[in-house]
């Protein structure tokens, strides 16, 4: 059988530096769609693999800017992407980016003979569409199943890299969060979803939550943020109304706010339990980053 092709877009990113790197364990050829280059000659800020004289070919892009994507998917078999926005920023939205973004990534594979399209989106969306990142994310989606071509749409819950924001907060003493922590989550490594980026690009709608293999409440997982820096836990829990009413006031006057605040009430109201996957462990994480954040 001839050699799979697969292009990766978001290849800088936490989950693209993964999957890219599984892909190519596992015997494809895997060009990788980037806007700087230069980032892929070393590894991310939380042992993602670098890229540079590991995947065959490395192209340069800007989902945002159509011209740019020319002949991006030309002889690939598959294209996977978990491209997106991390945080709005003034002058581009996660409708921009998430959606539109992909929108012109797909419109251009559409004029090539691609048999597959493998995107990330959020567990549970149906649940939070009322916040901007996750609409983006499944106006998307809906836009990938329309096109009528082959799609696997995988759902995880959170990353461990995420959780490195609850450590941050341990190591300047006091985590405050809304809620009571008795919610749960299953965070999973970026490695081991690499692995599972892999496995859905057999042929074959899907759609498929994903978990790591630890579930713990938010309160363990603050408890453990403290005990892996030796620090004893102090975690201040402001009652959820609260937040609430501090939401309804602030959406008319500031949506990235809001977008945070909806966030925090929705990881409140939902549990974030997905089916569990992968084999490494948040404390080892933990242990391995101790203190530092994902924006440092
Ligand atoms: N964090 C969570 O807990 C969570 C949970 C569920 C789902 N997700 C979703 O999982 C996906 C992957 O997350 P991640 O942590 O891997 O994200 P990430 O580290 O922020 O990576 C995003 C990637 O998108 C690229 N990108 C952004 N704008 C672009 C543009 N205009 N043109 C080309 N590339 C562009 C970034 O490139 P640059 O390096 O150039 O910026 C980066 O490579 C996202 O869609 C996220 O929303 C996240």
């Amino acid at each position: 059988m001839a050699m799979q092709k697969v292009l990766v877009v978001g290849a800088s990113g936490h989950i693209g530096r993964y999957a890219a790197l599984a892909f190519k364990k596992r015997g494809w050829f895997v060009r990788v769609l980037v806007r700087d280059p230069e980032k892929l000659k070393r590894p991310g800020p939380f042992g993602e693999p670098l890229l540079e004289g590991v995947v065959d070919e490395i192209v340069t892009g800007d989902a945002a800017k159509p011209d740019t994507l020319f002949g991006i998917a030309d002889g690939i078999d598959t294209v996977f992407s978990s491209m997106g926005l991390r945080s709005s920023k003034p002058g581009m939205s996660y409708h921009d980016i998430d959606y539109l973004g992909n929108a012109n990534i797909l419109q251009e594979v559409m004029l090539h003979d691609v048999q597959k399209f493998i995107y990330v989106s959020i567990f549970k969306a149906d649940e939070m569409m009322e916040m901007q990142i996750v609409k983006a994310h499944e106006d998307f989606v809906q836009a990938l199943k329309d096109s009528g071509i082959d799609y696997s749409i995988l759902r995880p819950n959170a990353y461990f890299s995420d959780m490195l924001q609850f450590q941050k907060m341990a190591t300047s003493g006091v985590i405050i969060w809304p809620g009571d922590g008795s919610l749960r989550i299953n965070p999973i490594h970026g490695e081991d979803m690499g692995d599972i980026c892999v496995d859905t690009a057999a042929p074959g709608h899907q759609e498929i939550d994903i978990g790591g293999p630890d579930i713990f409440t938010y309160k363990e997982m603050f408890t453990l943020a403290f005990t892996t820096i030796d620090k004893e836990p102090r975690i201040i829990f402001i009652p959820l109304w609260i937040v609430k009413g501090l939401h309804s006031f602030i959406k008319p006057l500031n949506a990235r706010i809001a977008d945070m605040l909806a966030f925090a009430i929705a990881v409140n109201e939902i549990d974030n339990t997905a089916p569990r996957y992968g084999e490494r462990h948040m404390k080892d994480f933990f242990e391995t980053f101790g203190g530092k954040n994902r924006t440092d």
